[in-house]
């Protein structure tokens, strides 16, 4: 009998607001992943500001965009960025690709799931905002995590998110990262907060995997393009990261 092929667990990682992490967390949960033994495909699909091949110092050829065009093979978009971690980027300045109508939504289906075949793990990596693409990846992936920090407008706008995914798009299950946290305090209230919201109004029970302090080893990394959990492995958001990859067999 022939062993069935085993499929990638796809996540999109969203968030709504702009500026709270996704792209950090991605890039750097993606590591953690592969340190585990796991194969990783990054898609960058931010498909109107791509960042993960900045964060990641990559120079990109093809990207999502020319290959939906051209409808040239995509295993040419991608890029090996470390061992067991390849990168498909995403498109920069182009603001109609932030609008996907449905034939492309098909082309861009097809166009992952031919990249995706030698994964354990795709992540997606999503643009701020309730645009088109974002509600296309979430609606693709398997798991969503949405990624919170204790600002205010953070939760109202992940909130908003996640009202529209699960009253028009059927998705009920939602994983939260918290990002940003000063404190335990903090970050169990901002927690408690969502999830009183979203079971009293939505009926959903959200699933906490887990928190990432503020570090100003993230922001220096930004700056200097490496990813913080290999410029400072020590570092409390490194060990946060690493904590939420020994973790991501629980995403819901
Ligand atoms: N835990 C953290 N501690 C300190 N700074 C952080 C942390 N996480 C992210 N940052 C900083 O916040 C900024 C925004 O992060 P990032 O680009 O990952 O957010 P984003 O959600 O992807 O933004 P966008 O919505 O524009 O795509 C970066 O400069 C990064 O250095
Ligand atoms: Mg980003």
């Amino acid at each position: 009998m022939a062993l069935s092929k085993k499929m990638p667990k796809t996540l999109c990682v969203t968030s709504g607001k702009g500026g709270v992490g996704k792209t950090s967390f991605t890039v750097n949960f993606a590591i953690a992943l592969t340190r585990n033994g796991n194969r990783v495909l990054v898609v960058d699909g931010d498909m109107g500001l791509a960042n993960v091949d900045v964060l990641l110092r990559l120079s990109v050829k093809n990207n999502i965009r020319d290959i939906l065009e051209s409808g040239a093979d995509p295993r040419q978009a991608l890029i090996l960025a470390r061992p067991n971690l390849a990168v498909l980027p995403g498109s920069s300045g182009v603001p109609e690709m932030v609008s996907l109508g449905e034939k492309q939504q098909n082309r861009l289906a097809g166009l992952i799931q031919t990249v995706s075949s030698d994964f354990d793990y795709v992540i997606i990596d999503t643009a701020a905002g309730i645009g088109s693409s974002v509600l296309w990846y979430n609606r693709f992936a398997d798991h969503n995590i949405f990624i919170l920090s204790p600002d205010p407008t953070s939760m109202t706008d992940a909130y908003a998110l996640i009202k529209l995914l699960s009253r028009d798009h059927g998705i009920n299950r939602f994983n939260l990262v918290l990002n940003f946290v000063r404190g335990v305090r903090e970050g169990n209230h901002t927690v408690d907060t969502i999830k009183r919201v979203t079971q009293r109004f939505l009926n959903l029970e959200l699933s906490h995997l887990g928190s990432i302090p503020e570090d100003r080893a993230v922001r220096q990394a930004v700056l200097d393009q490496v990813p913080y959990i290999e410029q400072a492995p020590g570092s409390k958001a490194s060990r946060a990261v690493h904590d939420l990859a020994d973790r991501a067999h629980t995403l819901i």
